[in-house]
């Protein structure tokens, strides 16, 4: 008999679901019978002792449902180690749980502040199996997160929406794109969008090249141009600043995002007529692409096969089109960019993309 807990944590996204059934299949098909505690609102549940014992139909039917069916919360690592505003010792109380419960593995399902905590508690003396998840595609340690080629399809179909109206106007459109750090759905969405212009953090622009660019696209009787811009993107002179002064800058910004910045500055430099489109959280919602229902669903069954062979202490991911697990502390703490220099880059570059570099 194994009493696994598993909990959603972080920004959701749209395979979580399906991860989640792939993981309660392998376990609740396996010989050995297998208690599962879902724990509602991420970490939260964990350390408030919120949970349910969940069953087999819990998990049916939701191959194709967005969002999370445990809901989920930020719990942010760097205040992990304070007490709460109720003074709870919040590694303490998460221990307590695990203690209470009897557990012996917890399914984590997250990003990269959820991976430090998980990362954590194992550290702490907890069995952890964790599992990729983010639309950012950002976790090291694995090429491809699930949630991410969702993401690409909604903010692709942003920009296909973008482009036919700005082709009727003959305007400038920059399409905001989500990623937090890093520039991976920026990148994809762009090229799958057909971007002319894809500013991703990893490469910062300089907005007279970016200006030079459309100007060249209207001399050659282009009527309109697209750019697909990362919310993190970072023109040359703020990345030659330190954190702590691009920080202050960014508190002091007077538009929304960067967006709106470089639509500013382009107006002001050309005179063109640029707007701004946002497509935001919807890049997180919806259902899940049929890929990712079998990505996640592989990589949740696979996470429950090492459960049952009592392996922990794992990310579950993909590397060189194979599952692989990848010690957690490998994982914990970094980030996967885009390469300024991987083929992906010099390629759009050949189909005529600027980066703005
Ligand atoms: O990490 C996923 C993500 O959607 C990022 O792309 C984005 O920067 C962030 O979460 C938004 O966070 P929140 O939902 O807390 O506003």
């Amino acid at each position: 008999m194994k009493r696994i807990g598993m909990l959603t944590s972080g920004g959701d996204c749209q395979a979580l679901n399906p991860a989640m059934r792939g993981v309660a299949k392998a376990l609740l098909n396996a010989k050995e019978t297998v208690e599962i505690y879902g724990f509602l609102d991420g970490y939260q549940g964990l350390i408030y002792s919120k949970f349910r014992l969940l069953n087999y139909t819990d998990f049916t039917g939701i191959l194709t449902k967005g969002g999370t069916f445990l809901g989920s919360s930020r719990t942010p690592f760097k205040t992990i180690r304070e007490p709460g505003p109720d003074g709870v010792d919040k590694v303490a109380a998460m221990k307590q749980t695990y203690y209470k419960l009897q557990l012996d593995c917890l399914v984590i399902l997250g990003g990269n502040g959820t991976h430090k905590t998980a990362n954590l508690l194992r550290e702490e003396g907890l069995n952890v199996i964790t599992l990729p998840k983010t639309i950012d595609n950002d976790l090291w340690g694995t090429d491809m997160t699930f949630g991410f080629q969702s993401a690409v399809d909604v903010a692709t179909d942003a920009i296909d929406c973008i482009h036919t109206t700005a082709a009727s106007h003959g305007r400038v459109f920059i399409v905001e794109v989500m990623g937090h750090k890093v520039g991976w759905l920026t990148l994809n969405a762009g090229m799958a969008g057909g971007a002319d212009i894809i500013l991703i953090p990893e490469i910062p622009y300089d907005i007279d090249k970016i200006a030079k660019k459309i100007k060249q696209r209207h001399e050659k009787g282009g009527r309109f141009t697209i750019l697909a811009v990362a919310e993190g993107a970072i023109s040359k002179e703020d990345a030659a600043l330190s954190k702590k002064e691009y920080k202050k800058k960014l508190a002091k910004r007077e538009t929304p995002s960067v967006s709106y910045e470089i639509a500013d500055k382009l107006a002001k430099k050309c005179g063109y007529d640029v707007r701004v489109t946002v497509p935001g959280h919807t890049q997180r919602g919806g259902t899940p692409c049929p890929y990712d229902r079998v990505f996640a669903s592989r990589l949740g069954s696979e996470a429950g096969e090492l459960i049952l062979k009592g392996e922990y202490g794992f990310m579950v991911g993909y590397k060189n089109r194979e599952i692989v697990k990848v010690p957690l502390e490998e994982v914990a703490g970094k980030l996967k960019m885009v390469p300024p220099d991987a083929s992906i880059i010099k390629e759009a570059k050949l189909l005529g993309i600027s980066f703005g570099d």
